[in-house]
């Protein structure tokens, strides 16, 4: 794994830019979240009809915080030009230390852009980056058994299906849970 202080903030290329939220960019993500709020609420629990811009403000603060203490990476998609949120996707350390290397890749894409393959060039796109720049060991891929999208993308994208979790609450309800993974070695090979 890099040094905390030596990670990279962003990754681009010819069809999104990948990098830290920052301060200033809560305007931009209320633009993304407030019509997708149909679409992500089935499996977003943070999902929000109408939140408040001095709350976005504040989370894309936090996630700023958390990147450089190296806690949690939440990573913000947005268009090559950097104006319009396309998604959101990130390196989620749980409850692991980031120096041991595992994290849960994450995602959600804006309904507009949703649908139209971006979702697994930015999975492959976060694999590449993560096992190839960053040196995570293992990255994780897990969603709820009834979301065929997500399960699609991940083995589009060559994630290994590894287990499903049995009755775990997730949501709203308590479901069965997919695990998917790939390792840094798997990656290579
Ligand atoms: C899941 C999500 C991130 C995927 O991103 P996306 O850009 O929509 O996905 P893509 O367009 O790259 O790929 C979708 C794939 O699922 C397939 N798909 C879509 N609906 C499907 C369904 N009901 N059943 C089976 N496959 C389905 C598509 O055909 C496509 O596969 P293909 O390329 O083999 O044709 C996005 O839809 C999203 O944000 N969903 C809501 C939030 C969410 O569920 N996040 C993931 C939590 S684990």
């Amino acid at each position: 794994m890099l040094p905390i202080h030596e990670l990279p903030d962003r990754l681009e290329t010819e069809r999104f830019v990948l990098r830290s939220w920052l301060p200033g960019d809560g305007p931009a993500l209320r633009e993304a979240l407030l019509p997708s709020y149909a679409h992500l609420e089935p499996w977003m629990p943070w999902a929000d009809p109408d939140p408040e811009p001095d709350e976005l403000a504040m989370r894309v603060r936090t996630f700023r915080a958390d990147w450089l203490t190296g806690t949690n990476f939440v990573v913000a998609v947005f268009d090559p030009t950097e104006t319009r949120v396309l998604g959101g996707t990130g390196f989620h350390t749980r409850d692991s230390p980031y120096a041991r290397g595992d994290a849960e890749v994450g995602m959600w894409i804006a309904s507009p852009e949703a649908g139209k393959g971006l979702g697994q060039a930015v999975l492959r796109s976060m694999l590449d980056w993560g096992f190839g720049t960053w040196g995570w060991r293992r990255l994780e891929w897990r969603c709820d058994a009834e979301n065929t999208t997500s399960m699609r993308v991940a083995e589009r994208c060559g994630l290994v299906h590894e287990a499903t979790l049995r009755g775990c609450w997730r949501h709203k309800t308590r479901g069965d849970v997919e695990v998917f993974a790939l390792t840094a070695d798997q990656w290579r090979s």
